[in-house]
């Protein structure tokens, strides 16, 4: 590739060009899997919003269509933003998404696809009823924070609900609307949720899990006769830039969310994903029966790059999501179709001994395009260091003791997009630390460190950081899907995510190497590592 398009990447869905930001509006209608999102057809900078339009039969290749839906209507004239799809009980489709209106208003419509026996639903078209919901001096509402419409359920009263991200002065809020049939939509007097001091909510999602297994359960469902339904409400805080989730229960009288203990919808909230990763959404794949999870990815360099290279913006690979079995945390794991990319195996690593300092190559894959997974085990825990009890924040953890200082247990892990030389390396790993002196309890922290990245000097290379609630008597699991500028990782399994974008300008293509490492002092086993190359998606 030339050398603006080298970050380009192989396997994540990206348009041809140009910007791009939040999808949008996920479903699947007649087996085919649609994906809209926020895409500016006239440059790499954000503007001009349209919601551009590809479809997929497997979640991993991609055929682009024209943009379904872009400023044409007053009520949509200055752009076309963030909203969901909701499918009909008779099967339809209809997307509620936010227009901005000639007084820069935002408001919200529907559009509905204009042939039904189409599969890939082509050609939408929106409602003279349009807009359907619109703030005024009488509803209080602002007409600059009122945005990004959930995917709609159905209640017992056989009403629809939607809720639109909000605030009022520094109080995040999910309005609630409701109707009849789908066209008139009145204002809840109570929000489903707040946070006072939490800021703008963009993007809100909303969604039932089950207590009982990794399967999806459609937005709609009450659930099977006995199952317990837990509810999750996932927004994306304006002020971090971060996806954050709360469980708990949906009060279907009051129409109100009301979280578990321990949890507060807010920037202390769990995030889906501890690096670089916003305005994501769920939806329920009736075919698979899974919920599955998109979300945005930005750049981490400069704006004058983006604007060299000519696009902004990939989104993580799509995602299985549920809850675990703990009932306190979600899960995520890559969907399995992306593994139909793996190709040549590497899987001659199997019980071998990483002593303090060591470092193995994995030779026999393309390390710019790769799926890894590795199994580490460590031995000895009573010989962990204790933490410091102030340490409760994993990114300042990660950022504090980088990659060279060591621990008892860690750093270890993965090393990837690396130089042959060490001149530049992501280091994704974890250390293991007791939660006090002779307590039986660990904290384990996973660390995707960036510093070292790349030679460029410019880009944004913060530490990310976060905890993983497992057990280290157990093996530690870590999956690193790398593919070019982007390496999305996963640790215990799912229990921890974090993605990162980086551009080395050494390790790139042939040039890009992979290896595991123990830094600390003990030494850890590799209990099994597996890598494979991955071939190119067909995308755009
Ligand atoms: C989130 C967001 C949404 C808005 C859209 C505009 O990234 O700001 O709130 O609808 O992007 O592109």
């Amino acid at each position: 590739p030339s050398v603006n398009q080298r970050y380009r990447t192989g396997f994540h869905f990206q348009p041809p060009k140009n910007w791009m930001n939040d999808p949008n509006g996920p479903m699947i209608y007649k087996g085919i899997y649609h994906l809209f999102y926020q895409w500016n057809p006239k440059g790499a900078v954000w503007g001009n919003i349209v919601w551009a339009h590809s479809t997929s039969t497997d979640l991993v290749n991609w055929d682009p269509h024209p943009p379904a839906i872009f400023p044409s209507e007053p009520f949509d004239i200055n752009g076309c933003w963030s909203g969901s799809v909701t499918i009909l009980p008779n099967g339809k489709p209809v997307i509620l998404y936010t227009g901005i209106d000639p007084k820069n208003q935002q408001v919200q419509n529907i559009a509905e696809p204009k042939n039904l026996s189409d599969p890939y639903l082509r050609e939408w078209t929106k409602s003279t009823l349009n807009p359907l919901m619109a703030p005024d001096a009488v509803n209080g509402i602002n007409a600059s924070s009122f945005r990004d419409p959930t995917t709609a359920w159905l209640g017992h009263d056989k009403k629809w609900r939607v809720i639109i991200g909000s605030k009022i002065h520094r109080c995040g809020l999910a309005i609630t609307y409701t109707s009849k049939d789908f066209l008139k939509w009145e204002k809840s007097p109570e929000p489903l949720h707040y946070d006072d001091g939490s800021g703008m909510w963009e993007c809100p999602d909303f969604f039932p899990v089950t207590r009982s297994g990794s399967k999806g359960v459609e937005t709609s469902s009450f659930g099977e006769p006995n199952e317990i339904l837990k509810h999750v409400l996932k927004i994306s805080l304006d002020d971090t830039k971060h996806d954050y989730y709360t469980i708990g229960t949906y009060d279907r009288v009051k129409d109100k969310f009301v979280p578990d203990s321990g949890f507060k919808m807010d920037g202390t909230a769990p995030r889906y994903d501890y690096g670089k990763y916003y305005a994501s959404k769920t939806f329920y794949d009736s075919a698979k029966n899974r919920r599955i999870l998109w979300g945005w990815t930005n750049e981490s360099s400069s704006v004058e790059d983006d604007v060299e290279k000519g696009w902004s913006g990939i989104q993580t690979i799509p995602r299985k999501i549920w809850l675990y079995r703990s009932g306190k945390q979600l899960i995520q794991w890559p969907v399995r179709e992306v593994e139909r990319l793996r190709t040549k195996e590497v899987k001659n690593l199997r019980n071998k001994v990483l002593k303090s300092g060591s470092r193995l190559e994995v030779y026999g894959v393309t390390a710019a395009q790769a799926d890894v997974e590795v199994l580490f085990k460590v031995r000895d825990l009573e010989k962990a260091d204790v933490i410091d009890p102030s340490w409760t924040d994993p990114q300042l953890i990660c950022s504090q003791m980088n990659v060279s200082v060591k621990s008892s247990f860690g750093p270890f892990g993965l090393m990837v997009l690396a130089s042959k030389n060490l001149e530049e390396y992501t280091s994704v790993y974890f250390r293991i630390f007791k939660a006090r002196q002779n307590s039986g309890k660990f904290v384990v922290v996973m660390c995707s460190d960036q510093s070292r990245s790349s030679l460029e000097k410019d880009n944004d290379k913060t530490t990310y950081g976060a905890f993983v609630d497992i057990n280290p008597y157990q093996p530690i699991p870590l999956r690193a899907l790398i593919d070019h500028s982007v390496v999305e990782s996963f640790g215990g399994k799912g229990r921890a995510c974090i993605t990162s974008r980086v551009y080395p300008k050494l390790a790139i293509g042939k040039s890009s190497h992979l290896f595991a490492f123990n830094y600390g002092s003990q030494s850890v086993d590799v209990l099994n590592l597996n890598a494979w190359s991955m071939n190119s998606a067909q995308i755009s």
